[in-house]
């Protein structure tokens, strides 16, 4: 499948800190297949997210458990054929970084089989010290904290994470631990608008948000949210783009576009 911006320079993390520095927005979303990867493309996406969610919104399961190593490889592969200049950006699945060895070897497979360019894993305990055997190992990767999908049967349900003053130095502690071990990239999900502007704030690295209001580098959407195709339960802090826009297209260059004038996400969307 041919890209619309073959010509246009590659996305890599060093495009995206040096988008932070300028104080460019960066757009991301998640994407499962080549013609909506090629779509997001057009749309002018920094980076796209072959993401775990992949469980949920493509293959119907209640949560992201039990995606495989394999499963992302075979959804990256079809999304890197319908990439140019965006960043491809793969999960690590559940279970499958529990140990430096599975980590090593999982992340490789990713990069080497699935075309990817950077791999994200949910923060936990174990993985400041994975994070910098992957640096150490040239492996970019985003860190993902606040509300870690992977963990939900440790939470009990999908929460707003870091809203007592103790849990909020955790995630700052955390995040400042995970870029010193070498993350290119923090995400952080479903986090009060105001503990996000601040791990923003104290970050070199670029801080991506979903659900975590407008002060953070850029935003990452789940596609079948966007497109109000996912038959589940929609989470307060997406937006559905088809209500605003008759066309596919037009709702993926008009989420773009509101990313980076920082018309999305708007109060509505964030946590307190
Ligand atoms: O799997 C996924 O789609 C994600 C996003 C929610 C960021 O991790």
């Amino acid at each position: 499948m041919s890209a619309h911006n073959e010509q246009a320079e590659k996305v890599t993390v060093r495009t995206l800190r040096q988008m932070k520095q300028r104080g460019e927005k960066i757009a991301s979303m998640t994407a499962y297949d080549a013609a909506f990867a090629n779509a997001l493309e057009r749309a002018g996406i920094d980076f796209v997210l072959v993401g775990d969610s992949l469980g949920m919104v493509v293959q119907g399961h209640e949560t992201t458990i039990p995606v495989t190593v394999d499963e992302i490889i075979y959804h990256s592969r079809l999304v890197a054929r319908g990439l140019g200049r965006a960043m491809l950006m793969a999960d690590m699945p559940f279970m499958s970084y529990a140990s430096a060895g599975d980590c090593l070897k999982n992340a490789a497979r990713l990069m080497k089989e699935g075309g990817a360019e950077i791999v994200k894993l949910e923060w936990g305990e174990l993985e400041i010290d994975m994070v910098a055997r992957l640096t150490e190992c040239g492996v970019p990767v985003c860190a993902h904290l606040g509300l870690t999908p992977q963990a939900i049967h440790k939470y009990g349900g999908y929460r707003v994470q870091g809203r007592e003053e103790k849990a909020a130095a955790k995630m700052k502690e955390d995040a400042r631990a995970l870029e010193e071990a070498g993350a290119d990239i923090l995400l952080l999900e479903c986090v009060p608008m105001g503990l996000a502007a601040e791990i923003t704030r104290d970050a070199d690295v670029p801080v991506i948000g979903i659900g975590a209001g407008p002060d953070v580098d850029g935003q990452i959407l789940v596609l079948y949210d966007v497109l109000d195709i996912f038959p589940g339960k929609r989470t307060r802090f997406s937006k559905n783009y088809m209500e605003q826009e008759g066309s596919i297209h037009g709702a993926l260059e008009t989420y773009v576009r509101e990313v980076r004038e920082v018309s999305f996400p708007t109060e509505q969307y964030a946590f307190r």
